[in-house]
């Protein structure tokens, strides 16, 4: 199981940010959890210094630009260099300030070459009971995918995040049973882009009011790999209780990741 916590911008200091990151670092101890943590950029070079554990970095975004002269852009080459493993790409927050489909695929392809596996955000606003949202999916996951080579799209972590349940409480996030019915549905039009039993072993997680109450019937046989935390992440007594809650033989299992070093 994969858990990203996304600090968004919620860290604002580095006391606090250490703070967290001691906490992961204890629970990536003793947990059959993979942890890796999106904290924002300027806190990348500061946890890294001095990262000698098992929690892994992940960037919240990365620039198209190729470097050079593109001011204020940090470049998948520079968050490389910070030994970052992980980037968030796409997400709803990055689109609604104007990232297009087109801007998510160049930056899948920065990350990729520079060896950083892409965490890419894929979420409907809204459902229907017409499952126009299911249609809408399918699109956002074409536009992206068409762009990929066979090889890199095995290489991609899919994030599913319906927009409607980000920000909320356990309450407002998706149930257990349409979550496995998501996976499924996600799977089912992977095998289009990947084949067979590359759908199988892609990974995918879901993301969206994922808290301590609700994280562990989610994990339990929703065929989810694992999960993109937003405020939970960014609450050391809450993210221990979320983690912990994990630690159950049946739900932990690392197994089906391929994570790059
Ligand atoms: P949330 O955010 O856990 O605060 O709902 C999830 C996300 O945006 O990735």
């Amino acid at each position: 199981m994969l858990i990203v916590g996304n600090w968004k911008a919620y860290v604002e200091s580095q006391k606090k940010a250490k703070t967290l990151f001691a906490t992961a670092k204890k629970l990536a101890l003793t947990s059959r959890v993979k942890i890796a943590l999106a904290v924002p950029g300027p806190y990348i070079g500061l946890l890294s210094s001095q990262n000698r554990s098992k929690v892994l970095l992940a960037a919240q975004d990365v620039s198209v630009s190729l470097g050079g002269a593109t001011t204020g852009e940090i470049t998948a080459a520079v968050l490389k260099d910070l030994k970052v493993a992980f980037v968030i790409i796409g997400h709803s927050e990055r689109r609604a300030m104007g990232e297009t489909n087109e801007i998510v695929s160049e930056k899948i392809q920065q990350a990729l070459a520079h060896g950083i596996t892409p965490i890419v955000c894929i979420g409907e606003s809204e459902r229907d009971i017409d499952g126009t949202y299911l249609a809408f999916l399918r699109g956002q996951l074409h536009a992206i995918f068409q762009t990929l080579s066979q090889e890199q799209r095995q290489e991609i972590i899919l994030a599913y995040e319906p927009i409607w349940a980000i920000g909320k409480n356990a309450a407002n996030a998706l149930s257990p049973t349409d979550l496995t019915e998501m996976i499924l549905y996600i799977r089912k039009m992977l095998v289009e882009y990947v084949t067979e039993m590359g759908a199988e072993k892609s990974i995918i997680l879901y993301g969206g009011s994922v808290e301590p109450s609700n994280a562990s019937a989610l994990a339990k046989d929703t065929g989810v790999d694992g999960f993109l935390l937003g405020h939970a992440s960014a609450d050391a007594d809450i993210f221990t209780a979320l983690v912990k809650a994990l630690l159950i033989p049946k739900v932990a299992s690392s197994a089906r990741l391929k994570i790059r070093p």
